[in-house]
């Protein structure tokens, strides 16, 4: 065995011990931004969850704190949303303390239910609200409640987007004081449905930043059935009116099969829906309350269901997505979901080669930054950018390949690793003009590849060396030119 791992990120959150999965309850307050996750403090496996915690002022230094909510004999604590119920509408603040409000899936062996907790210390204290639950449906696949403040014409409530998750749907709750819901509207099943959806999130965006053109983005993460294999993050544009979310670019309704089972759908049918990351590691992804104005901010889950519990980290097991700005823009009369990745502020930057069509290699530190700028000069031919890890083994190959403007990630298997980790997938880049600029940000054991200015994402984790996190990159330009700079993160050293 060649003990390949998964490096412990620098910059991406992990927790210091144990099992993560989902961000859960983001949320801007007091000027921190409050991360909380699927987390089993007791143990390095999915076991019994309930909410880890974190904070940043930056979005790239956390600190984590003691467990917000645990387990209990009513059940486990799955995923959720935390607001600031600034006018106390749920009651349970205390005298000049609005309560931060938790609203999270109660997960008890038959049922799964929505319920509260609070916080008037800024969020580090929580105490579970014992009316719990606060809506039921009797359901046992009824989870991951988003919650957000909407103005409506006829004056500001409070939004819930669930999902009943083995039927493919969102529903859409309603209520003034976050304890008593209505059901105003359901989205679903359509498009992708290959696997039970999970963790839904609504919110608007402008176009290109003016303030006229609002269109409302729906995230739905499903597993299996995503695009790259296993959990994926669906996304949907369209509008709210404060009752029903009605897609732009409807999607074909679904149904169950006879038997229950759910039609199959090729890899070539879901690369025709949108797609949050084309990369097998973002899931779960929602953005936090709390921020000013259009500013939308995602983090999500950096695993993936179909290998995540038995990837070889000790003691911790899980890590974050880097925290990504979103937009929306206009290309081509087409909507694009636009990501921007917060990442450190490299400190030296270092042109590791000029626009050229010869072959190259380089040393990279184990967390960097990388532009690739490709100028296309056929019609046709592949750049391949390979990475080897200090052992010389390959644990990535990009591939542009001109014709086709499709970017091609390949993750080969690696002996320690679980089978499922091999996964090959591609995404369509269309050039700007002749050029295709891609941004390759690496932490020690993943990559997040952003391009077309953000407008599309491959998220990876990566398999390395135990030892040593230092790589090689090897570029071949076939019959294109490839310049390449990397940006080194503050605390590493020059490549
Ligand atoms: C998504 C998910 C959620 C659930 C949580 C349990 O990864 O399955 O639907 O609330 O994880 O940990």
């Amino acid at each position: 065995a060649d003990g390949a791992t998964i490096r412990r990120p620098r910059w991406h959150f992990t927790p210091a011990r144990n099992w993560m999965n989902d961000p859960n309850g983001l949320v801007r307050h007091d000027g921190r931004w409050h991360l909380y996750f699927q987390h089993n403090p007791n143990g390095i496996d999915h076991g019994t969850v309930g909410w880890g915690h974190a904070s940043s002022t930056d979005l790239l230094t956390w600190t984590e704190h003691e467990v917000a909510l645990e387990a209990d004999d009513d059940g486990q604590v799955f995923s959720g949303s935390v607001v600031l119920d600034a006018e106390d509408t749920s009651g349970l603040g205390s005298a000049g303390h609005p309560p931060l409000v938790a609203i999270w899936t109660q997960a008890a062996e038959t049922e799964q239910s929505q319920a509260l907790a609070s916080s008037t210390d800024g969020g580090y204290r929580w105490r579970k609200h014992p009316g719990n639950p606060v809506l039921r449906r009797g359901s046992a696949d009824f989870r991951d409640p988003k919650v957000f403040r909407y103005e409506g014409a006829d004056g500001p409530c409070w939004i819930m987007v669930a999902v009943e998750a083995q039927d493919r749907q969102v529903l859409v709750h309603r209520s003034t004081d976050l304890r008593s819901w209505t059901l105003v509207s359901t989205y679903g099943p359509a498009g992708p449905v290959g696997g039970v959806w999970e963790c839904p999130d609504l919110f608007p965006l402008t176009v290109d930043g003016d303030p006229d053109r609002v269109v409302w983005v729906l995230l739905i993460s499903l597993n299996p059935g995503g695009v790259a294999g296993g959990s994926g993050t669906h996304v949907v544009l369209g509008q709210f009116d404060g009752e029903r979310f009605v897609p732009e670019e409807p999607l074909p309704a679904e149904t169950r099969l006879s038997d229950g089972s759910w039609r199959q759908q090729t890899t070539e049918e879901l690369a025709t829906y949108r797609w949050l990351d084309h990369g097998p590691d973002a899931y779960a992804g929602v953005t936090f309350s709390g921020t000013e104005g259009p500013d939308r901010i995602l983090v999500a889950w950096m695993g993936n269901w179909d290998y995540a519990k038995e990837l070889p980290t000790r003691p911790w097991r899980g890590a974050m997505t880097a925290a990504r700005v979103l937009g929306l823009t206009e290309r081509g009369g087409r909507l694009e979901l636009v990501q921007r990745i917060v990442g450190p502020d490299g400190a030296a930057e270092t042109v590791l080669r000029r626009a050229s069509d010869a072959a190259s290699e380089h040393d990279l530190p184990g967390v960097v930054r990388v532009e690739v700028a490709i100028t296309l000069r056929a019609a046709e031919g592949t750049v391949r950018l390979d990475v080897d890890d200090a052992d010389g083994r390959r644990r990535l190959g990009l591939r542009y390949d001109a014709a086709g403007a499709s970017l091609r990630l390949d993750r080969p298997a690696a002996d320690g690793l679980p089978a499922a980790f091999e996964r090959h997938v591609a995404a369509t880049v269309r050039p700007d003009g002749d050029r295709v600029a891609l941004t390759l940000w690496f932490d020690e054991s993943s990559v997040e590849v952003s391009s077309g200015g953000g407008t599309g994402s491959m998220t990876a984790l990566l398999a390395g060396s135990a030892t040593d996190g230092r790589r090689r990159l090897l570029v071949d330009p076939g019959p294109h030119a490839v310049a390449v700079t990397a940006s080194v993160g503050p605390d590493d050293t020059a490549p």
